[in-house]
């Protein structure tokens, strides 16, 4: 098995214009274009030959195919092996059962670096683009009555607690439609969140839940406006989303023509939106990353979560799992903290190697707005 760190010293690894770690999601209503732009982003930072993990948290499975990849293997599915693989031998976890998607990483805890070498990363898929993509899976028909999907949305969750990415690494993540990352700590676990929004009400009261409900919390929000079809449009995505208002795009037909079975590079999509995808490249690259709130907010929504249910449901204390001394960031710059990857991988039968195949050279698109249609 590959080293978790070797992929770094690969010599195809584009330096980002960043040297913070990045970590973005794309949320908003249902078809707002949450996957299309989450997949375009993927495709964007890939074609510098940046790594990017590109991760489907949506319940509604549509990324592989925007990524034109095999659906991988759900993580939801290997919930019990993340969670052993994870927890290492952190004493303050007692045994996989006791840990819930909160549960923070302390000292034993093992860590992950985006695209490593482990058995988290071994589920991922290989996109064309370069990108490597993980799934939380679909919700099944037998999970109806019996599960709540928060439970397979968890494994995303785990996997962000436990993520010690570095400097130019970037995980983007397609999230379920609504405020639904609300129902957890997930929302606080990005640098930054783009709001996809269509320049309607119903589109654009999606953005307003996330910004009542993110109050308080020091979450970067920015909406992107998504099949805005003229000045009218953006004004009205003005209008409401003020200052918050980072780009737009307009019907894209590249996004189309994928969807009628043509496939596109970067070069077929329009000027206007690779300007988009610039203009958010360069919000997130400005964004720096706070380790200490990540920190103190994985223990405030673990120990709330413990109070709540968690407790109960594992028959023991879970807000002792909190070990109040330790920060991810802590280990995040240093390769001697990182745990080994036992020899034996707890989930099989995938090559985990990191392959970085450029879609074309590296382009530094212009970070501005694209005025062009307002
Ligand atoms: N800018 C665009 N140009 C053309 N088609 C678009 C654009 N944005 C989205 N679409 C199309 O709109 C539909 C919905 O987009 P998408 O699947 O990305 O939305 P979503 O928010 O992920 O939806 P869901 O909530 O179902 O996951 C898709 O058919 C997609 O191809
Ligand atoms: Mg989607």
């Amino acid at each position: 098995m590959m080293d978790p760190l070797t992929w770094q010293a690969g010599p195809r690894r584009a330096r980002s214009v960043t040297e913070a770690p990045v970590k973005i999601a794309f949320a908003g209503k249902g078809g707002s274009g949450k996957t299309t732009l989450s997949a375009l982003f993927t495709r964007h930072l890939a074609a510098q030959g940046l790594p990017v993990v590109a991760i489907d948290a949506d319940i509604n499975q549509h990324l592989a195919e925007a990524l034109g990849t095999a659906q991988p293997p759900a993580m939801g599915a290997h919930l019990a092996e993340i969670k052993e693989y994870l927890r290492g031998d952190n004493p303050r976890i007692s045994s996989a059962a006791a840990m819930v998607k909160t549960t923070p990483p302390g000292r034993g805890s093992r860590l992950l670096r985006p695209g490593g070498g482990d058995p988290v990363h071994a589920l991922a898929a290989d996109a064309p683009c370069g990108a490597r993509l993980l799934a939380t899976g679909p919700f099944e028909e037998e999970d109806l009555g019996v599960a709540c999907y928060h439970s397979k949305t968890g494994a995303v969750e785990l996997y962000l607690n436990h993520l010690a990415d570095e400097p130019g690494e970037y995980v983007v993540v397609d999230c379920t439609a609504g405020a639904d990352s609300f129902a957890s700590g997930l929302f606080t676990r990005f640098d930054l969140t783009i709001l996809v929004a269509e320049p309607t009400r119903k589109g654009i009261s999606v953005y307003r839940q996330w910004q009542d409900y993110a109050a308080g919390y020091h979450v970067a929000l920015a909406v992107a406006g998504n099949k805005a079809e003229g000045p009218e449009d953006v004004a009205f995505l003005r209008e409401h989303a003020g200052d918050d208002l980072l780009a737009w795009l307009g019907h894209e037909p590249a996004v189309r023509a994928m969807e009628q079975g043509r496939p596109f590079t970067l070069s077929d999509l329009s000027p206007a939106t690779r300007t988009v995808l610039g203009t958010i490249q360069a919000r997130l690259d400005a964004q720096p990353r706070d380790w200490d709130r990540y920190a103190r907010q994985a223990a405030e929504f673990h120990v709330r979560n413990a109070r709540a249910w968690a407790s109960a449901a594992a028959g023991e204390d879970l807000t002792t799992q909190v070990d109040r001394d330790f920060t991810v960031g802590q280990h995040a710059q240093s390769t001697a903290a990182f745990p080994a990857v036992p020899l034996g991988c707890l989930i099989s039968g995938r090559a985990c190697a990191w392959r970085l195949r450029a879609e074309s050279p590296l382009q530094h698109l212009v970070a501005e707005r694209n005025d062009d249609i307002a």
